[in-house]
C-alpha cells in the first residue's frame, strides 16, 4: 500500500513537472520557429527582388539572353506581349509559361502559391511582375520555394530535439530529486513508526545531501523527540515518586492496624487511631497536592482580577497565626492581575516552608520593581545551597535535612508554587541572601484599576480571603 502510494506520488510529481517543462519548451520553440520562418521569408523575397533587379535592365536594354543564369532553387521566365517565353533559367528553357496569372491592371506585382507551377516540382511561390516595353507589358515570372511558417526543417528539428531533451532532463531530474526526498522521508517515517515509549532514545536520520526542508523536518522531529523523551522520563520519575510517597504511609498504617488486631488487648486504641489518622492526613495531603498539580498541568483557566498584592498578602498574614515572628514590609498599590486563591496558596506554601526552616523570624515584603511586582519571603534558617536552588522546585524533591526536620511535607509545595507563578506569566526563584532562604516571586505589574477600592471590598465580602486553602 505504502509502496503503491509512494510510486503514485513519484509518478504524479514527475509527470507534473515534465508537463510544465514540455509546455514551456513548446512555447519557446513556437516563438523561435516563427522568428526563423519570418527571417527565411524575408531572405527569400530579397532573392526574388535581386532577380528582378538583374533581369529587368536586360529586358529594357534589349540584351536579354534566351537562357538566363541558373539560380539555386529559383526559376525565372520572361514572357513578351504575345505570352511567348523569350528567356528562362535552364530548368524552364523551351517550356510553356510556369503560370498564367498576372497583376490586376493597375498594379505591377502579384504573387501566388502554385503546387506545382507548370514545368516545376513541389509547391512554389510564383511572383509575377509587369515590365512595360514599347510594344506593351512583358511579364517576368520568378518562382521560389514556399517558405513554411517554421522557416526550414533544420530549425524545426532543432526545436523539437531541444524540447524533447529539456523535457526528458526535467523528468529525470524531478524523478531523481523526488525519489531522494521520498527516501529520506521514508527513513524518517519508518524510524518514527518504530519509536515507541520504549525506544524514545532513538532519533530519525538527518541526511546531509537532502533538501533543506527535509533536513529541517528531521531536525524538528528530533527536537520534538528530545522533549518527548525528557517529558516521558519526568513522568516516569514522577509516577515512581508518587507511588513511593503514597505507599510509605499506607504500609505504616497497615502495620499499625495488623499489630493492633493481633494484640487487641495490649493495644492502646486511641493512640493507635491517632497514629493511623495522621497517616490518613498525610495521604490526603499528597493526593490533594497531586490534584492541584494535575489541574495546574491541565492549564485550568485562572480567575484573574486586578489585585493590590500588598493588601491581599497582608490580609492572609493577619488571618493566620504563626510560630515565628512575622516582619511585614508590604507596599500598597502594587497591582497585578492574579487569581487570588492561587496566589494565596503560593504564599501559604512558602510560609509553611519558611516556618519549618526559620530559626526565629520570617520577613514578607511586597514592592514594585519597574514593570514587575516583587514578593519576597525570607527566613533566618539554614537556607538552600546554590546547587539545590533549582531542584527543590522539582516534584517530590525534599532535601535530606528537611526530611529529618519534618516528615509532614509532601515535597510538592514548591512545585505547585512555581506552577502558579508561571501560570501568571511570572517567575519564582531562590535568590542569595545574607542568611536563610530568600524566595522571590516576580509578576508583571498592571496599572491601578479605577475600581480598585470597590473590588478589594467586594473580595472581602465574598469571603475570598477566608476561604480554606486546600493542603
Ligand atoms: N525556607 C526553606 N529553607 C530551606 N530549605 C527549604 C525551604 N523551603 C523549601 N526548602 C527545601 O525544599 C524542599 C522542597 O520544598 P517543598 O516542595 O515545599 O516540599 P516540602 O515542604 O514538602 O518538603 C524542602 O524539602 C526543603 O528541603
Ligand atoms: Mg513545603
Amino acid at each position: 500500500m505504502v509502496n503503491w502510494k509512494r510510486s503514485s506520488v513519484l509518478i504524479r510529481r514527475t509527470v507534473g513537472y515534465s508537463t510544465v517543462a514540455a509546455l514551456v519548451c513548446t512555447g519557446v520553440s513556437l516563438l523561435f520557429l516563427v522568428v526563423v520562418g519570418s527571417k527565411d521569408d524575408e531572405s527569400s523575397r530579397a532573392r526574388v527582388t535581386g532577380a528582378w533587379d538583374r533581369v529587368v535592365p536586360l529586358i529594357r536594354e534589349g540584351f536579354l539572353p534566351p537562357v538566363l543564369p541558373a539560380g539555386k532553387d529559383m526559376a525565372i521566365q520572361v514572357l513578351n506581349t504575345r505570352n511567348e517565353v523569350v528567356a528562362a533559367t535552364p530548368q524552364l528553357a523551351h517550356k510553356p509559361p510556369m503560370a498564367t496569372f498576372r497583376a490586376a491592371s493597375a498594379s505591377v506585382h502579384a504573387e501566388r502559391v502554385l503546387c506545382p507551377p507548370a514545368g516545376l516540382k513541389g509547391c512554389m511561390t510564383v511572383f509575377s511582375y509587369k515590365v512595360y516595353q514599347p510594344d506593351g507589358p512583358w511579364l517576368l515570372y520568378v518562382s521560389a520555394p514556399t517558405i513554411p511558417w517554421y522557416g526550414n526543417t533544420a530549425a524545426l528539428s532543432f526545436a523539437i530535439g531541444m524540447s524533447l531533451l529539456m523535457t526528458a532532463m526535467t523528468a529525470a531530474g524531478t524523478f531523481h530529486v523526488a525519489k531522494r526526498d521520498m527516501t529520506a522521508v521514508d527513513a524518517i517515517r519508518t524510524e518514527l513508526a518504530e519509536i515507541t515509549a520504549t525506544h524514545l532514545h532513538r532519533r530519525v536520520p538527518v541526511a546531509h545531501n537532502n533538501q533543506e526542508e527535509i533536513k529541517l523536518l528531521a531536525g524538528t522531529v528530533n527536537d520534538t523527540l528530545d522533549r518527548l523523551e525528557g517529558a516521558y522520563k519526568q513522568l516516569r520519575q514522577f509516577t515512581s515518586d508518587a507511588s513511593h510517597d503514597l505507599r510509605s504511609p499506607l504500609t505504616a498504617m497497615r502495620t499499625q492496624l495488623e499489630e493492633a488486631l493481633m494484640h487487641p488487648d495490649d493495644t492502646h486504641w486511641p493512640t493507635m487511631t491517632a497514629a493511623v489518622l495522621s497517616g490518613v492526613d498525610r495521604l490526603q495531603a499528597i493526593v490533594t497536592d497531586l490534584l492541584t498539580l494535575a489541574r495546574l498541568d491541565a492549564r485550568a483557566p485562572l480567575d484573574l482580577s486586578p489585585t493590590d498584592l500588598g493588601r491581599l498578602l497582608g490580609g492572609e498574614l493577619d488571618r493566620r497565626t504563626y510560630r515565628m515572628k512575622i516582619v511585614k514590609d508590604l507596599r500598597q498599590n502594587v497591582f497585578v492581575d492574579c487569581d487570588r486563591l492561587r496566589i494565596t496558596r503560593l504564599l501559604v506554601n512558602l510560609l509553611d516552608n519558611a516556618e519549618r526552616h526559620a530559626t526565629s523570624q520570617i520577613t514578607v515584603s511586597v514592592r514594585a520593581d519597574g514593570p514587575t511586582a516583587t514578593l519576597e519571603v525570607l527566613d533566618d534558617g539554614a537556607g538552600v545551597a546554590p546547587e539545590h536552588r533549582e531542584i527543590v522546585f522539582d516534584r517530590f524533591t525534599r532535601l535530606d535535612a528537611s526530611r529529618d526536620r519534618d516528615s509532614g511535607g509532601t515535597g510538592l509545595g514548591l512545585a505547585i508554587a512555581r506552577e502558579i507563578a508561571e501560570a501568571h506569566r511570572g517567575t519564582l526563584t531562590i535568590q542569595d541572601s545574607e542568611r536563610g532562604a530568600r524566595f522571590v516571586l516576580r509578576l508583571p505589574i498592571r496599572e491601578a484599576p479605577h475600581t480598585a477600592g470597590r473590588s478589594e471590598h467586594r473580595a472581602g465580602h465574598t469571603g475570598l480571603f477566608s476561604m480554606p486553602v486546600p493542603r
